[in-house]
């Protein structure tokens, strides 16, 4: 990008191309969310990628202003996604992504949810004015969102800035809420223009209207000591508690600002001065493989030690089989490894073939209990095919027992293990007939601790529904599934009879999921395992009604008549009252459809005679999902 740049800087004869990648500022806005223009463009900044550069844009802004003096106002560059705030008589009206930088997203509904942006300014110093800065998430609201996922089975954010942006754009504002997202102003405008002379004036008025502005700013003269405020803040980088890429470094003075005036993509009177990736090459000393819960084999890399910006790096995730075969990558070689802001480390790629390299191949049996390892057509994981491996089973249990789950107090790694390899617990189930007696024979076990974690099992049998349901451990059944599936079927019975087409009315259950839940209920031991929890005395139904009083079906009467092809005549009644409709049995002026399968006999001649629409199986349940 920096040298096509300089190319189109270099050949000011030759016109640019409009689809020129320097052009393009971000990624264009997605549908779902109501487009608004911004107030002026919201540009990303020029690069400088080493001091060198940052000395040439210096010298630059000295010659464009002459003899002038000038300030730097520096700030670190913070590295999440910006986002416009508009505020009308002091109050929150507008938040906009940055989109394309000409028309953002409204996202309003989900800015209200971070609690570090203001929803009102006290006797605000302008009847409208806008502010911009950077959506973030810290490192450890981060690792708690990812830990929570992982216990879920669900795929995993790759760094705080993916899932900042992940959880600022989704439609349901409740999930904003829950990801405690910060917001970091840096930038005052009023009608698209910056609000004060000086910007520096300007963060400090911002910190006064109660925005959070980063305390780490400072205003500077003359580029020695703006070097100086780069090296610092790239010897702190690691400690502190969010992720930043660099420093920002703007002319202070608005009127310098102007007449130093932008390109077509960036203001030339300011730099982003980026810190060097975190990259190190390293051993790639051997590959061990671990299973999941849900039976999965993960390729772990071993590495030979490296401190990477102060952190010392010994392991990597290799995800997948093709993963490794992408990247062509054998035990032996020296690889380049980065650590961009997740705990776990990622393997870029191989700097240098070793000289006795050994490719790896996934083992044809599962490390941890010997039977066979499965590779499914199209998916690129493999897995153990043995329901009750000891690994998968301590997996589960702990799932089982986390705190959005069944929530066991005292169920820690050290007592799965042990309930495990002493053969006390065989299912999810066995939890509940463990005795004091039996945990009290357990190493750091006393009497007292194994009262309590008995009585700590047994309260779970209060846990909603819902908590029974994400405990299962169902494939991309996680807690809120879970909820909204509780809330839709209502019973165990239900979401264990319902037929996929059923499932799909559920807010948020599509083909994968609903494919998944039926595979998981068509397995003999998940039916065991269900019934013994039931016998155990699991809550298997919700507390509220199930009975739809909305959707799309509502006020319409309709006649089966027929076999259907996938739907008993039952399953059909129950999905159109689930989507609100009423299901009589003879076809009558009332009726609004009559359904029709094969060997549909006189009640489809009448339909017919009345003008009553027919639908197949196919219409009815493309009608409800729609
Ligand atoms: S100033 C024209 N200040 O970096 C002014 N940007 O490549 C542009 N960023 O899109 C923004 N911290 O998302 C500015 N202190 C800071 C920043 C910052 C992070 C981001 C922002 C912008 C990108 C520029």
């Amino acid at each position: 990008m920096q040298q096509l740049r300089q190319l189109e800087r270099d050949h000011p004869g030759i016109p640019i191309p409009p689809d020129s990648p320097t052009r393009r500022v971000g990624g264009a806005p997605r549908e779902g969310f109501v487009k608004v223009p911004h107030s002026a463009p919201m540009l990303s900044l020029d690069n400088a990628l080493n001091e060198a550069e940052l000395m040439d844009f210096d010298r630059r802004v000295r010659e464009l202003l002459g003899d002038e003096s000038y300030q730097y106002t520096a700030e670190l560059k913070l590295d999440g996604l910006s986002m416009a705030v508009h505020y009308e008589a002091g109050n929150l009206a507008l938040a906009l992504t940055r989109g394309d930088g000409a028309v953002g997203e409204d996202v309003t509904a989900n800015a209200l949810t971070l609690r570090t942006l203001p929803l009102r300014v006290a006797d605000p110093p302008f009847p409208k004015f806008e502010v911009r800065g950077e959506v973030i998430m810290t490192h450890a609201a981060f690792e708690r969102l990812n830990n929570d996922r992982r216990e879920q089975g669900l795929s995993l954010y790759a760094n705080p800035r993916n899932s900042a942006a992940g959880s600022l754009r989704v439609l349901d504002p409740s999930i904003t809420a829950s990801r405690q997202l910060e917001y970091h102003a840096y930038y005052l405008l009023v009608d698209g223009r910056p609000a004060l002379d000086s910007h520096w004036d300007s963060l400090e008025l911002l910190t006064r209207m109660g925005f959070k502005v980063n305390p780490k700013r400072a205003r500077i003269a003359g580029i020695e000591p703006l070097l100086d405020y780069c090296r610092q803040r790239g010897a702190e980088r690691e400690s502190l508690p969010y992720e930043i890429d660099g420093v920002v470094a703007k002319v202070d003075s608005i009127p310098q600002q102007e007449r130093l005036g932008w390109t077509a993509k960036a203001p030339r009177w300011a730099i982003a001065y980026k810190f060097s990736a975190r990259q190190a090459d390293t051993v790639l000393e051997n590959i061990d493989v671990q299973v999941g819960r849900t039976g999965v084999l993960t390729p772990v890399a071993r590495l030979k030690p490296v401190v990477v910006s102060g952190v010392t790096v010994t392991n990597a995730t290799l995800h997948n089989e093709d993963y490794i075969r992408e990247l062509d990558l054998m035990i032996g070689d020296t690889v380049v490894i980065e650590r961009s802001g997740d705990v776990i480390p990622k393997v870029l790629r191989v700097a240098r073939q070793g000289a006795e390299r050994r490719p790896f191949s996934m083992p044809a049996e599962c490390p941890v209990c010997g039977a066979p390892v499965l590779r499914a057509e199209g998916e690129a994981a493999s897995r153990c095919v043995n329901s009750s491996c000891p690994a998968r089973l301590k997996e589960t249990i702990l799932h089982f027992s986390a705190r959005p789950v069944m929530d066991i107090d005292g169920m820690g790694d050290a007592l799965v293990d042990q309930l495990v390899e002493r053969g006390l617990v065989k299912s999810v189930a066995d939890l509940y007939q463990l005795t004091a007696e039996q945990l009290s024979g357990l190493e750091r076990m006393g009497g007292k601790s194994a009262a309590k974690i008995v009585a700590n099992i047994a309260t779970t049998r209060e846990r909603p529904f819902a908590r029974v349901i994400a405990g299962l451990g169902i494939p991309f059944v996680g807690e809120r599934t879970a909820q909204l599936l509780a809330e839709g079927l209502g019973s165990m019975d239900e979401l264990m009879s319902a037929p996929e087409g059923r499932l799909q009315l559920v807010e948020e259950v599509g083909p994968k999921v609903s494919e998944s839940i039926r595979r998981f209920f068509a397995e003999s031991h998940n039916q065991e395992l269900v019934a013994r929890l039931r016998g155990v005395g699991l809550r298997f139904e919700s507390d509220g009604p199930a009975r739809a009083q909305a959707g799309p079906l509502l006020g319409l009467t309709f006649v089966l008549t027929g076999a259907l092809p996938t739907l008993t005549r039952e399953q059909a009644k129950e999905m159109i009252e689930a989507a609100g409709g009423k299901v009589t049995g003879s076809v009558s002026k009332k009726t609004s459809v009559v359904v029709a399968g094969e060997e549909a006999g006189s009640k489809l001649d009448k339909a017919r005679d009345l003008g009553i629409p027919v639908w197949d199986e196919n219409e009815l349940v493309s009608r409800i999902n729609s």
